[in-house]
């Protein structure tokens, strides 16, 4: 929301770090997701949702001296930002994540149902 394509809410920090909510209608048929495209598939996307808060380990890189490197895609000035109070980022370092692996399942099982065979 603060950049660096769109300029008009630069000065209000408390946006940098959120992004626009893309629609899921034919997720499934993508190749990347989130704004970075950092992930490749939609099982990468829901562990990111059940994990980064509950075993970031699992999802964030470490820096040399071992420490992981949790919100790594965001300047350290806005993490306070981040939202860790909507589920499923309301749980927290070793908690029992929101979904387990069936519910990841069947979750991509619906988001498959979103595709509508529209080609570009
Ligand atoms: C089980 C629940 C959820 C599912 C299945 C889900 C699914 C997804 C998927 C597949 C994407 C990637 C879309 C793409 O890049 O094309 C996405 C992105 C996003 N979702 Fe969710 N989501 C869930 C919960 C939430 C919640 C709770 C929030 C807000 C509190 C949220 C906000 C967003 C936002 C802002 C993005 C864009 C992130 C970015 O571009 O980096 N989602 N979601």
């Amino acid at each position: 929301m603060c950049g660096p394509f769109r300029d008009d809410l630069a000065k209000q920090t408390q946006y940098c770090g959120m992004f626009l909510t893309p629609t899921l209608r034919n997720v499934a048929e993508r190749k990347v997701f989130f704004h970075n495209g950092v992930y490749h598939d939609l099982k990468q996307v829901m562990d990111f949702y059940n994990l980064r808060n509950t075993a970031p380990a699992k999802i964030y890189p470490r820096d040399p001296s071992g420490k992981v490197q949790k919100y790594n895609d965001l300047p350290p000035q806005y993490h306070a930002n981040i939202d860790s109070a909507d589920a499923p980022f309301d749980r927290k370092f070793g908690d029992q994540p929101a979904m387990t692996d069936q519910d990841i399942q069947d979750i991509i099982a619906f988001m498959k149902t979103l595709s509508d065979g529209y080609k570009e």
